[in-house]
């Protein structure tokens, strides 16, 4: 049969590469699963919020009933952590959705979606099966050149992503750079990704929402909140920005476990700062670690919990580094498979506890 019923953006469509399971290493190395070091996938090594799990296990005994479509009860949660109203807010099933939503609705088909190359692939994953037009900014110091992408801002330019700590380095923009994008792009959206803001140790510019009316601020609750498999996200912007939005969500997209758990995981101030100074804690260890190996070395300047290992060793690649990893049980995420532009010298690996740092560390030092 030869019908090609897809649109054709989706005929030989291309696929987000998530960081390997644990069962797939044990069952193709034979490592048992507590042994293997997950590093590929920025989760949170204490596990979901215990406020969050509480309060989801009283939910399910409703979960015949269908949830608010807008995810009311949510919304008003983190308009009064953040200071906002609901009406300046939508949420999504993680924040992965939310970015959908914005490429849906922010920019036609052939309309300019600008970002950096390499950045979380989503971006043009998105733009490419809907049609939009992505426009790529190459960062080969790995952080993002504001001069730079500011030139690269035309006046039809629809949407413009800011990552930030950026991805896959983890560096950091300050609030000054942040507002001279948003400023040289009054006629697009900025779409702000702040998905590792808590891993900066600051407040991050969420606040900027309240200031600019194009600019939606983007976080989740996968990485410091513990949800990852909760699925829930959210963004906060003018309130005039909101309706576009809500018109193209998936009706119920966010469930009443998710609503009671993104509302319990919000006050749960003590999970999210356990977290934090455990990866700070991770990122000094793993730092002072590298410096004894002479083969690869840390992009400097993360402010995340994860970070770009840099191969120096001509006589490899990512892609054998990768493997050797993942045969000595730590799974890390080959640059030249997960990020598009990033090649063959780059390894992004998770920042986390001390001893999986060491296990990371010492697997690339035992690499023939
Ligand atoms: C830069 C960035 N933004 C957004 C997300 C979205 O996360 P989620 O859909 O789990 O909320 C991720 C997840 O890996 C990310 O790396």
């Amino acid at each position: 049969m030869d019908l090609h019923l897809a649109n054709p953006n989706l005929v030989d469509p291309e696929f987000y590469v998530p960081g390997l399971p644990v069962d797939w290493v044990t069952a193709r190395y034979g490592i048992p699963a507590d042994e293997v070091a997950k590093l590929g996938s920025a989760e949170n090594p204490f596990g979901p919020s215990p406020l969050a799990m509480a309060a989801i296990r009283e939910e399910v005994g409703h979960i015949h009933l269908y949830s608010s479509w807008t995810a009311e009860p949510l919304r008003e949660a983190i308009a009064e952590k953040y200071g906002y109203a609901p009406e300046n807010l939508v949420c999504g099933s993680g924040e992965t959705e939310v970015i959908a939503l914005i490429i849906r609705a922010y920019a036609e088909p052939g309309g300019k979606v600008l970002m950096t190359r390499p950045c979380f692939p989503m971006y043009h994953l998105f733009a490419e099966a809907e049609d939009r037009r992505p426009v790529y900014i190459d960062t080969p110091t790995m952080s993002c050149d504001v001069d730079a992408y500011i030139d690269a801002i035309e006046p039809d330019t629809r949407i413009v992503f800011v990552t930030n700590p950026h991805s896959p380095s983890g560096t950091w923009l300050e609030e000054a750079d942040v507002r001279r994008i948003i400023e040289a792009a009054p006629h697009a959206l900025v779409a702000l990704d702040e998905a590792y803001v808590h891993y900066s140790d600051t407040p991050g510019h969420i606040h900027l929402a309240k200031e600019y009316d194009n600019l939606i601020v983007l976080r989740t609750f996968s990485k410091a909140y513990g949800l990852a498999g909760l699925r829930l996200g959210f963004g906060v912007a003018h309130p005039d920005l909101i309706p576009p939005l809500l018109a193209v969500k998936p009706t119920w997209n966010v469930g009443r476990l998710q609503i009671v758990g993104g509302i319990a995981a919000l006050a749960d101030d003590g999970h999210v700062d356990r977290t934090v100074a455990a990866i700070l804690g991770g990122r000094a260890h793993v730092t002072e670690r590298f410096g004894e190996l002479d083969r690869f070395r840390l992009v400097p300047g993360t402010r995340s919990n994860f970070m770009l290992i840099e191969i120096l060793d001509p006589d490899t690649d990512s892609t054998r580094v990768f493997n050797g990893l993942l045969e000595r049980g730590v799974i890390v995420k080959d640059g030249s498979v997960s990020f598009r532009g990033l090649g063959k010298r780059y390894l992004r690996s998770d920042i986390n506890l001390p001893h999986r740092m060491d296990r990371l560390v010492d697997a690339l030092a035992d690499l023939p």
